[in-house]
């Protein structure tokens, strides 16, 4: 009874009109006074927080490194007519547990995952290719012309032990065509893999395999089951469950008594089907045609439980790699130094894979679609990025600023950015605009290594014109303000 009060409507205001209705007591519930939260506990920061271990900043220094691939990655994507995709970073925890396995590594132990406060079970995305598959079927694509050819650049997460180029949060390019069977297609995807490569002057070496279908699977783990078994006490701890659960890993593994004993083991294509055999030589055929190398490796069998038939990965050519005399790469913010021989092989570690993909023809079925085959692969951009900064290739800057906009006084400040504006698109353009003294500015416009500085000060405003400085010559000329972007235009393209 504490929260119900009675009140009586009748007015006590002098003069107030009387109610016509029949005075009734108003009954006015209160609410239930909800739990007071104790107030959060003060924290106590004394160092400044660091990124979550396993995950970094990218900085301006390595935009330059980041901005290549990720052009040569759009460019590829685009001129082989794949259309991009983004799919939510949060995905349900079930779309991976049914996509990906739920015995792989990737589901059992890395998945960053957590109930929200509607009660969902959620993660963050480990990998793109079930979201691919789950937007193929929300969207309906299998209406749209076969096959669906699909890429996407984005940050993934796992909660891996962190290691030299090996993160809790990663960027992936990627590419998969949907509802197509041909093995050509396997082929395409590859040539785009080592095209990328190519494009960034990395040398590597594509691996292959074929883990066939389910129907030749069944009977190689049946091998694999009467090779492995009597030796069961030789594998490393995580093998002796994997024979248990996963067989097929037990070739993955690279403990070093895991990698002799799997070097007697029998191999998958003894076993291939019919089928699958000759998939997987079409496949190989068409990468002979495109004059594309590759090493066949029996052990490629690939930490997700969606792939049949062909498997590949690309992995750094160390071999032909000569020590090349290390130059500076220019970086926006002035630049990168070249790294040491020693630090290079840190940079990748015992992480040697750059990128890896596959058929996975039972994936979106698997997922409630209809049965739809596809093939594609991921490239881990941290990686290529570490090797490119280790090449110590020059890289220019073609963003990097050629003309510098000075100004004096502050009718000029405001000038100087409508400005900077109307040249943008006609070059790139830097300015300080905050800065008062034109010398300060000069230095600035020194270090950027622009070729024109434009310097607009309270004279120039009055008599509408502006000084176009050549850096390198350092000669001066007067121009009409109206005359100076198609000025600057002209200097410009001339060089
Ligand atoms: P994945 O082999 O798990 O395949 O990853 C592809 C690439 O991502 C690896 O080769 C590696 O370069 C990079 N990568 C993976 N984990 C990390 C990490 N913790 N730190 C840094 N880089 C990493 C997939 O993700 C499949 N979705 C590929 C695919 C696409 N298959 C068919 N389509």
């Amino acid at each position: 009874m504490k929260n119900i009060v009675y009140m009586c409507s009748m007015s006590k205001k002098k003069g107030a009109k009387k109610s016509i209705k029949p005075k009734r007591p108003v009954l006015k519930v209160k609410a239930p006074v909800p739990p007071v939260a104790p107030p959060p506990e003060e924290v106590k920061i004394k160092e400044t927080p660091q990124p979550p271990r396993g995950m970094r900043d990218i900085m301006p220094s390595e935009e330059l490194l980041w901005n290549k691939v990720k052009e040569n990655a759009t460019k590829l994507a685009t001129a082989f007519g794949y259309g991009y995709i983004e799919t939510s970073i949060l995905e349900h925890k079930a779309l991976f547990v049914r996509g990906v396995g739920g015995t792989t590594d990737v589901v059992q132990k890395e998945m960053y995952s957590f109930k929200d406060q509607g009660g969902d079970e959620l993660c963050l995305r480990p990998e793109g290719t079930a979201a691919v598959a789950r937007a193929y079927i929300n969207h309906g694509m299998l209406n749209l012309p076969q096959p669906v050819k699909l890429w996407y650049l984005g940050p993934f997460f796992r909660r891996e032990r962190p290691q030299a180029g090996r993160y809790r949060q990663f960027h992936q390019w990627s590419v998969e065509i949907l509802g197509d069977p041909h093995p050509i297609l396997d082929a395409e995807v590859i040539s785009l893999a080592v095209a990328f490569f190519k494009d960034c002057d990395i040398p590597v070496t594509l691996e292959i395999n074929s883990i066939g279908c389910e129907q030749c699977r069944g009977v190689y783990k049946e091998e694999l089951r009467q090779f492995y078994g009597p030796k069961q006490e030789l594998l490393c701890e995580i093998c002796k469950v994997r024979f248990q659960t996963n067989r097929l890993r037990l070739l993955d593994c690279k403990e070093p008594q895991c990698e002799l004993l799997k070097e007697g083991a029998p191999q998958i294509t003894d076993f291939l089907c019919e089928g699958c055999r000759d998939h997987f030589m079409r496949v190989l055929e068409y990468l002979d045609e495109s004059a594309i190398p590759y090493n066949l490796n029996p052990h490629i069998v690939r930490g997700l439980d969606y792939y049949n038939r062909t498997v590949f990965e690309v992995v750094p050519d160390m071999s032909g790699r000569k020590e090349k005399e290390k130059e500076v790469v220019q970086g926006p913010e002035g630049t990168i130094p070249p790294v040491e021989p020693e630090e290079e092989k840190a940079t990748l570690g015992a992480q040697s894979s750059l990128a890896g993909g596959g058929r996975y023809d039972g994936l979106v079925e698997q997922l409630g679609g209809r049965p739809t085959p596809a093939v594609g692969f991921s490239m881990g951009l941290e990686r290529v990025v570490a090797l490119l900064k280790s090449s110590g290739k020059i890289m220019v800057n073609d963003r990097a600023p050629r003309v510098f906009v000075a100004q004096l006084g502050e009718a000029a400040r405001r000038k100087a950015l409508t400005l900077w504006h109307a040249l943008r698109s006609e070059v790139p353009v830097a300015a300080a605009l905050s800065k008062d003294g034109l010398k300060a500015q000069l230095e600035i416009a020194n270090r950027l290594q622009v070729r024109y500085a434009i310097i607009i000060g309270q004279k120039e405003i009055l008599e509408k014109t502006a000084i176009i400085r050549d850096m390198e010559a350092g000669i001066q000329e007067v121009i009409d303000y109206s005359k100076l972007v198609a000025a600057i235009k002209r200097k410009i393209a001339e060089g």
